[in-house]
C-alpha cells in the first residue's frame, strides 16, 4: 500500500476511471513493454481482481494473448475454494495465433495451476463460410457455446491491431481492410479505429462484442505505452461494465492525450 501511495498509482487510477468513464480501473506500477515482470503483475492484479468476482458457480471464459497467459501464470491452487465450482472455458476458436498464445492453451493453463476443469474450443482457423455453418452444428462444439454465453466472468486482452495483425499472419485483403479502416486496437478478433468502432473481425465462433452486456464481470487486461491508442479505442466502443487492468505507462500515456 505504501509503494502505490509514494508512486502517486491511486491517483493515476482515479484520473484514469474518470476520463475513461469506467466501473473500475486498477494500473500496476511499471510499463510492460520496457520491463518484462510488469506483465507479470497485470497476471496476478487480475488473478486477485477475479478471485474477488467469484460467487458459487463460476463460468470464466478466457481469450488469448501473451497478457492472458501471465494471467494464468499468476493462478494457484487457492484461487477457488470448495464452495466454490468453477470453469474455464475458451472465449474464442482459433484466431491465427500460435499454440502458446490461443485460447485454448491458455485456458487449460489456467484450470491445471488452479486445480480446476476447462473446455476448449476446437474450431479450425480460416474455414469457409460453409465448414463454419456445419462446424456450429456439432453438439460438442455447440455445448462450448452455450457455456460460453453462460459466462459470468470474461478475461480479455487488447491488442495494438497492426501487432496483432502481423502476429495472426493475417491475410492479403484482410490486412487491407484493417489498415483502410485505420484500426488501432484489437481485442478477442474485433479491430477497432480510434473512435471505437468496429472495422474488421476475424470470422471465427465463440464470445462475440454483443454478448459482453450479459457478461457480470469482464476484464479487460493491458499495459504498456504502445497500447496506450489500443485501450483508448477499444473503450471508446463503450462495452459495458468493464474494469480495466493497466500499467503505468499505458495509464499516464492515455492520461496525456486529450
Ligand atoms: O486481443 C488482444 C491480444 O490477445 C493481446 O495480446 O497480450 O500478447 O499483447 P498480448
Amino acid at each position: 500500500i505504501m509503494m502505490r501511495e509514494i508512486s502517486g498509482i491511486n491517483e493515476i487510477e482515479v484520473q484514469l476511471k474518470k476520463k475513461l468513464n469506467l466501473e473500475d480501473v486498477i494500473v500496476v506500477p511499471g510499463n510492460s513493454d520496457e520491463e518484462p515482470w510488469v506483465k507479470n503483475e497485470l497476471g496476478r492484479a487480475c488473478a486477485l481482481r477475479m478471485k474477488a468476482c467469484l460467487t458459487g458457480n463460476n463460468i470464466i471464459a478466457v481469450t488469448g494473448g501473451t497478457t492472458m497467459a501471465a494471467v494464468a501464470d499468476a493462478l494457484t491452487a487457492d484461487f477457488s475454494n470448495d464452495q466454490q465450482e468453477v470453469l474455464f472455458v475458451a472465449a474464442r476458436g482459433g484466431i491465427g495465433e500460435d499454440v502458446e498464445n490461443q485460447a485454448n492453451t491458455i485456458c487449460a493453463k489456467m484450470a491445471e495451476r488452479s486445480g480446476r476443469k476447462h473446455r476448449v474450443l476446437y474450431v479450425p482457423d480460416q474455414v469457409s463460410p460453409e465448414v463454419y455453418k456445419s462446424v456450429v452444428t456439432e453438439p460438442s462444439i455447440k455445448e462450448v457455446l452455450t457455456l460460453i454465453k453462460q459466462a459470468n466472468i470474461v478475461l480479455h486482452g487488447i491488442g495494438d491491431a497492426l501487432v496483432m495483425a502481423k502476429r495472426r499472419k493475417t491475410k492479403d485483403e484482410e490486412m487491407e481492410k484493417i489498415l483502410q479502416g485505420h484500426a488501432v486496437g484489437e481485442a478477442f478478433g474485433y479491430y477497432f479505429n480510434e473512435q471505437g468502432e468496429v472495422v474488421h473481425r476475424v470470422q471465427t465462433i465463440g464470445l462475440h462484442l454483443k454478448d459482453l452486456p450479459h457478461v457480470e464481470h469482464v476484464l479487460a487486461v493491458a499495459g504498456g505505452v504502445s497500447k496506450a491508442k489500443a485501450i483508448k479505442a477499444y473503450i471508446n466502443s463503450k462495452p459495458k461494465s468493464t474494469v480495466l487492468i493497466t500499467d503505468e505507462g499505458a495509464a499516464k500515456q492515455i492520461l496525456a492525450c486529450s
